[in-house]
């Protein structure tokens, strides 16, 4: 498995405890940045992240973004085409972003979720699968909204 990881400044502790976290697993991770605790912008980290998953480019189908809160990284991850970002603070919400809204990007907050609790998250957001039948038609009404809202 490969899965995309980016975060801005607000994040990075987390995104480097979630990456060797995940490479202990045996999981490839494709760092976007950013690297240092350098002030940034989590925009262009969504960004980056978001077109490498859409564009197939490095082969990693989803990604795991990390800011402050979580809310600005999502926010702008969601702006991106075919991308459903998902923000969650706890196992349930995790699961079921992947079973009903086959969520293709988990988004985190460093300043609002633990270590230990975002392990759980992550494990419990990549194990789950999208369980389709009546979701897909709903997640294919939210993919109409990209052209509908243009
Ligand atoms: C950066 O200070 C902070 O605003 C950012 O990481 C995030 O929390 C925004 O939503």
């Amino acid at each position: 498995m490969k899965i995309a990881m980016g975060c801005d400044h607000g994040g990075i502790h987390l995104k480097e405890h979630i990456k060797k976290y995940l490479m202990g697993k045996g999981i490839e991770v494709i760092d976007h940045g950013t690297y240092t605790e350098d002030s940034c912008d989590y925009p262009d980290y969504a960004a980056k992240l978001c077109k490498d998953i859409t564009s197939g480019v490095s082969g990693a189908e989803r990604g795991i973004l990390v800011c402050g809160t979580g809310i600005g990284i999502s926010i702008a991850a969601n702006k991106c085409k075919g991308i459903r970002a998902a923000l969650c603070a706890d196992v349930f919400s995790a699961k079921m972003s992947r079973e009903h809204n086959n969520a293709n990007v988990l988004c985190l907050g460093e300043r609002t979720t633990g270590v230990g609790l975002a392990e759980m998250i992550v494990d419990a957001w990549l194990e789950t699968e999208f369980a389709g039948g009546r979701h897909a038609r709903r997640v294919e009404k939210i993919m109409d909204l990209e052209k509908a809202c243009d």
